[in-house]
C-alpha cells in the first residue's frame, strides 16, 4: 500500500513551511542578562562568555542602546558589590551597581522592561545565597534580606523583581515586603523551578559568585527530580508569584511543558550561562554554524512551552529576526 498521506506535501516551499509553522520566536520574547558594578568607563570582557562584559553604569546604558536599537526590549541587572560582607549588605544598597543602573536606564529609556535578579551570592564574603548558620545556609533569616533587597530595586525603579536564591516562602516573604512598601504594582518573577547546576559556570566567573565552601544543592534542586518542580511552582504561584521560571532552559524542557502544561501561567526560561558558552564554543571551534544554532536553540525553548526566554544570545537573536 502506498501511503495516502504524504507529510512531505507541506514541506515543499518555505511559503508553505512558514504556513503551517507552529512556534515563532519573537524578540518580543527575549531578556537580555547584564552584568553592572562599579565605576567608570568599565566595559571587562567575561573570559568563559565571549562577547559578555562587566559594565559601569555608564557604558551599560550605551550597551542597552544599542540592543535598544536592535528591537531588544527587556533587560535583567546582576550586581557586583564594591566590598563583600557576612549577610550581603550591598544587596539593599541604594547606591549599589544594580539600583544606580536601574535609575539610569530607566531615565535613558523610559520604556525599557527592566527586571532585577534577587539574590544574595554575588554579596556574601562565602558566595551562598543567604546568611550562614553552621555551615548551612539559614532559610528564614535570608527572607529579611531579600525583602530589603527586593524593596530597593523596587525604589530604583524595576519593573519586575525576580528571587533568584531558592529559599522556601521568599516569593510570600517579598510580595508583602514590596506592598507594605507602596509597591504592590510590581511583578515577581520566581526562579521558581532553579536545579543546582554545572551550567551555571561560567556565570560564577561573570558576577564573581561561586561559593566559598560546598555548593548548593542544600537549597538549589536536585537535576533528577521531576515531580519537585511541579511543586515548587505551585508554592510560589500561592504565595504571590506572577511569572515562573524554569532554569537552566536546554536539558530541562521536559520541566518547561510539564509547568505549562500544569499551570496556564507566563513562564520563563533561563538559557543560561554554561549553555551559551558551550554553543560559543562550538562556533569557535568551527564546529557548528553560529546563525542556525542559535535560533535552534530559542526556537525549542519557546516550543517545550515558554513565553519569555533570557539568553545571553538576545542581542543576536534580535538582530537576525529583524
Ligand atoms: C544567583 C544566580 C545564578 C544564576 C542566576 N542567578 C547563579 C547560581 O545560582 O549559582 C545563573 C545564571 C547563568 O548561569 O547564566 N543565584
Amino acid at each position: 500500500m502506498f501511503p495516502t498521506n504524504r507529510p512531505r506535501r507541506l514541506r515543499r516551499t518555505g511559503v508553505l513551511r512558514d504556513m503551517v509553522r507552529e512556534t515563532r520566536l519573537d524578540k518580543s520574547d527575549l531578556i537580555y542578562p547584564l552584568f553592572v558594578r562599579h565605576g567608570k568607563g568599565v566595559k571587562n570582557e567575561i573570559m568563559s562568555m565571549p562577547g559578555n562584559y562587566q559594565f559601569s553604569v555608564d557604558t551599560v546604558v550605551d550597551e542597552v542602546g544599542q540592543a535598544w536599537e536592535e528591537g531588544v526590549r527587556s533587560v535583567i541587572l546582576f550586581g557586583l558589590p564594591e566590598a563583600k560582607d557576612d549577610i550581603g549588605s550591598e544587596a539593599f544598597d541604594d547606591e549599589a551597581a544594580v539600583q544606580m543602573s536601574v535609575r539610569a536606564l530607566k531615565e535613558n529609556y523610559p520604556g525599557l522592561l527592566v527586571i532585577t535578579d534577587v539574590c544574595m551570592c554575588e554579596y556574601t564574603s562565602h558566595g551562598h545565597c543567604g546568611v550562614i548558620k553552621d555551615n548551612d545556609v539559614d532559610n528564614d533569616p535570608t527572607l529579611a534580606l531579600l525583602s530589603k533587597a527586593a524593596v530597593s530595586h523596587a525604589r530604583a525603579g524595576a519593573d519586575i523583581v525576580a528571587p533568584s536564591d531558592m529559599m522556601d516562602g521568599r516569593v510570600g516573604a517579598i510580595r508583602t515586603s514590596l506592598d507594605e512598601a507602596g509597591f504592590s504594582d510590581i511583578a515577581i518573577m520566581a526562579y521558581a523551578a532553579k536545579y543546582a547546576s554545572a551550567f551555571y559556570g561560567p556565570f560564577r566567573d561573570a558576577a564573581d559568585s561561586a561559593p566559598q565552601f560546598g555548593d548548593r544543592s542544600s537549597y538549589q534542586m536536585d537535576p533528577a527530580n521531576s515531580d519537585e518542580a511541579l511543586t515548587e511552582v505551585q508554592l510560589d504561584l500561592e504565595e504571590g508569584a506572577d511569572i515562573v521560571m524554569v532554569k537552566p532552559a536546554m536539558a530541562y524542557l521536559d520541566i518547561v511543558r510539564r509547568v505549562k502544561d500544569t499551570f496556564q501561567v507566563p513562564v520563563a526560561a533561563y538559557n543560561v550561562s554554561g549553555e551559551f558558552s558551550m554553543v560559543m564554543a562550538g562556533v569557535q571551534n568551527g564546529w557548528i554554524d553560529r546563525e542556525r544554532m542559535i535560533l535552534e536553540v530559542l526556537t525549542c525553548i519557546k516550543r517545550a512551552g515558554t513565553d519569555l526566554i533570557l539568553t545571553y544570545h538576545a542581542r543576536e537573536a534580535a538582530r537576525l529576526l529583524g
